[in-house]
């Protein structure tokens, strides 16, 4: 069964696990012969894991040599962010010419080591024998642009606006000269300039960021590309393949039911839902006992995360209106009218901010997936999310 795809619920796919989104790639590729691209979705939708299919297929494209994965999720500075990413390129496959560069303008210890540190134990020497970010950053763009005519590569960073907003609870000033750096970085030489493309993602959206902090045209060379559901043939073709890989006796009609009740197939849900289905054998009822599932206590782990944000990420009474918004938008599975929900805003805003907060807020619940705007109403994105949603509260 090596080609089947395994039911993985949370970590981002690879290889046979990955499945589909065959047009979604190419685009990428097409948009990328030409331009920088900023990959958005809301959280889960599988940004990591295209990232990944993307670069264990650049060496077998014409014209691209490699492609770099780097995640700044974990980078507290300045400093760990550009150490980080240098490590990775680095210790890429065919990027020997980074490292080389490093061991020439580094005479002495970490020089004769470089080729035999693993890129965590790489990056941390970075780290600690760099005075400044600047300095290493100069370093990296000089040993970057200078590859061997071969073709491009492509360096792909994720989760860039949660390094962003970390920078900017330390000090607005730093996150912008951050960008700004960043933005020349990407430019780079102006006669190697189409040997280095970038792809930036993150599940938090950087264009609503950007917007908010007055930086959008630290951003304006990246094209954005945005990731959907899958389409209903490749959503029945996942949920077929995960049946058959797990012998779940899952007929046409009762797959297509699912898919009805999920209503925003993406591939995470469907993951989730072939997961409760292993835990119900056949019988009447089972789309009905899959959602039951799926919404009760032993699934709200996975749901956990799109709660625990509102709180990490709005601050309190943002997190709180949201709520109360959300609860409004939950009631009725098409939504709520704007106008309804004018308690709301006046329970949490004062008069004079409360256009710009609304507006705000609404934005963000949009663009990380929560909810859409549809013929005058907001309403959930997920029918699934929603039931999710309606369970929690009413505990
Ligand atoms: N192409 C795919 N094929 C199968 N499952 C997928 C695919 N893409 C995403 N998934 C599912 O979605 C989950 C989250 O994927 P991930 O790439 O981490 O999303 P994101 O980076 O957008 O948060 C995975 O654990 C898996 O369950
Ligand atoms: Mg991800």
């Amino acid at each position: 069964m090596a080609e089947l795809p395994r039911n993985v619920c949370g970590t981002p796919v690879k290889g046979e696990n990955f499945f589909g989104r065959t047009k979604e790639i190419d685009d990428i590729w097409d948009r990328l012969a030409t331009d920088h691209v900023l990959l958005t979705a809301p959280r889960r939708v599988g940004k990591t894991s295209i990232m990944f299919r993307l670069q264990n297929t650049a060496a077998s494209r014409e014209e691209w040599f490699g492609a770099v994965y780097y995640s700044a999720e974990a980078a507290l500075d300045e400093t760990a962010f550009v150490a980080g990413l240098f490590a990775e390129i680095a210790k890429s496959p065919r990027c020997g010419h980074v490292a080389d560069a490093l061991s020439r303008n580094r005479r002495g210890e970490l020089a004769a080591r470089v080729a035999k540190l693993s890129v965590a134990a790489l990056s941390m020497e970075l780290r600690n024998t760099t005075t400044t970010w600047s300095t290493l950053a100069a370093e990296l763009q000089d040993a970057v642009y200078g590859l061997p005519p071969q073709g491009r590569l492509l360096v792909m960073v994720d989760e860039l606006p949660v390094f962003l907003l970390r920078l900017l609870a330390l000090d607005r000033s730093r996150a912008e000269a951050f960008l700004s750096w960043f933005r020349s970085f990407r430019q780079g030489r102006p006669e190697r300039s189409n040997d280095v493309r970038w792809l930036l993602a993150g599940s938090i959206g950087l264009a609503p960021l950007a917007s908010r902090q007055r930086w959008t045209k630290l951003i304006n060379d990246l094209h954005e590309s945005t990731i959907g559901p899958l389409d209903r043939a490749n959503a029945q073709g996942l949920l077929d393949g995960l049946a058959t890989r797990y012998r779940l006796q899952l007929s046409p009609a009762e797959r297509d039911a699912l898919l009805e009740r999920l209503g925003w197939p993406i591939p995470y849900f469907l993951q989730l839902a072939v997961d409760a289905l292993r835990k119900r054998p056949p019988g009447t009822e089972r789309t009905d006992r899959v959602l039951a599932t799926l919404c009760g206590p032993e699934s709200q782990i996975y749901f956990a995360p799109w709660w625990q944000r509102l709180d990490e990420e709005l601050g309190a009474v943002n997190a709180s209106a949201a709520a109360a918004i959300l609860t409004a938008c939950a009631i009725d599975p098409d939504g709520a009218a704007k106008a309804s929900m004018e308690g709301i805003f006046v329970r949490f805003w004062t008069d004079r901010d409360r256009d710009a907060q609304r507006r705000a807020l609404f934005e963000r619940l949009e663009h990380d997936g929560y909810l859409v705007f549809e013929r005058g109403r907001w309403r959930f994105r997920s029918p699934l999310l929603r039931e999710v949603w309606l369970e929690r509260t009413s505990r």
